[in-house]
């Protein structure tokens, strides 16, 4: 097991003397080319000094990461952005005046110090200023950038807890800080601002009409017209847990048919459903059920950690009753048809 350091905050409070120490150490071992798991408001990265390209390949081999899908680069504050890219618009300068600390990553042409190992040989870098305080005072502390995708091995559900971390990636981190659970729970907005007209290519936390709003201007979505190879990290299927996930929209029809063929059923709801004829099951323990949210934020919040619990439940198949449609569950809807793509 990797070591794990507590670090307490609280916001809009200083951090406490024992949390500095911690990022103290964290910084040491960034500095000595080591990898350090660090919590986020959206889920845990896994850490490098962005500039030390080996340090950045134990990155991609603790992930077991393709080469071909870029990092992101994770800064103090905009400042430290520019320097990274090899151009500042007018809407980077909106975005991160308007959503910077926070889930909003952005992608520019890259500088010339950004490493081609975290471009994966492209010629632009994501960039993304984090609002956690244990992060953003590392970032700080340390004075450099941090390349840091999400801390799980490829393809599998990104880690919202400390324990998620060392579940997924064990011995290859040399050190976790755990912040708790993070707050958004799913991934940043990743926004490309290279082009004439901006795009968002991964739905999150930031909609797509706050950035319209932050940029006065029309922003495109994902997918559709997205050119091929812009995001490579968005592959068809990804965010999977073990378990085959189906989302429907009569889930207790689908929960009780799944169960009357004798398999072992995790059930997610959205908002409490009258799932009354199964309690049966569930008390046999062959139908796992938790209740999420029926408010966005709060159901992006505990989504993750209620696939990660399915997961170790041992469970044949998820079923997700189909939240609603509206914007606020844009990104919601990325991840469930990502995590229920079939091979
Ligand atoms: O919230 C987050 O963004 C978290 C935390 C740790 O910051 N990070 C994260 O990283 O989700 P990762 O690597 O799991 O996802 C980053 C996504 C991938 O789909 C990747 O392909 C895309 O961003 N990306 C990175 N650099 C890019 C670039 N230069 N151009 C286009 N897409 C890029
Ligand atoms: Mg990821």
């Amino acid at each position: 097991m990797p070591e794990i350091l507590s670090v307490a905050w609280q916001a809009g409070t200083p951090l406490p003397p024992a949390s500095i120490a911690a990022i103290q150490r964290a910084a040491a071992t960034l500095a000595g080319g080591g990898l350090v798991a660090v919590p986020t408001e959206t889920v845990y990265g896994l850490a490098a000094v962005a500039t030390d390209p080996d340090a950045v390949a134990r990155i991609f081999a603790a992930k077991g990461r393709p080469a071909s899908n870029p990092l992101i680069v994770h800064v103090a504050d905009a400042e430290a952005a520019r320097a990274l890219a090899a151009s500042w618009p007018d809407t980077a300068a909106r975005c991160a005046a308007c959503h910077w600390p926070g889930p909003l990553t952005i992608v520019l042409p890259a500088a010339a110090v950004v490493p081609a190992i975290v471009r994966a040989g492209g010629d632009t870098v994501a960039l993304r200023c984090p609002e956690h305080p244990v992060t953003a005072s590392l970032l700080r502390i340390l004075g450099r950038p941090l390349a840091a995708p999400s801390a799980n091995r490829s393809g599998a559900i990104s880690p919202t807890t400390a324990a998620h971390v060392a579940a997924s990636l064990g011995n290859a981190v040399d050190l976790i800080l755990d912040g708790g659970s993070c707050d958004r729970g799913i991934e940043s907005t990743v926004l490309d601002l290279t082009d004439e007209l901006p795009r968002v290519l991964r739905p999150g936390p930031v909609s797509r009409s706050a950035v319209e709003t932050a940029l006065g201007c029309r922003v495109e979505g994902p997918g559709g017209t997205t050119p091929a190879g812009r995001s490579p990290g968005l592959l068809p299927k990804h965010y999977a847990p073990k378990a085959q996930l189906e989302v429907v929209a009569a889930s207790t029809e689908r929960v009780g048919e799944q169960l009357r063929q004798g398999v072992e059923v995790g059930w997610l709801t959205c908002g409490s459903l009258d799932g009354g004829p199964l309690a049966d099951s569930s008390r046999s323990g062959r139908l796992h059920r938790i209740d999420l949210p029926a408010e966005a934020d709060s159901y992006a919040r505990s989504l993750y950690a209620a696939l990660h619990q399915l997961d170790a439940a041992g469970v044949d198949c998820i079923i997700v009753e189909r939240p609603p449609q509206e914007e606020a569950w844009q990104a919601i809807h990325d991840r469930l048809t990502r995590a229920s793509h079939r091979e």
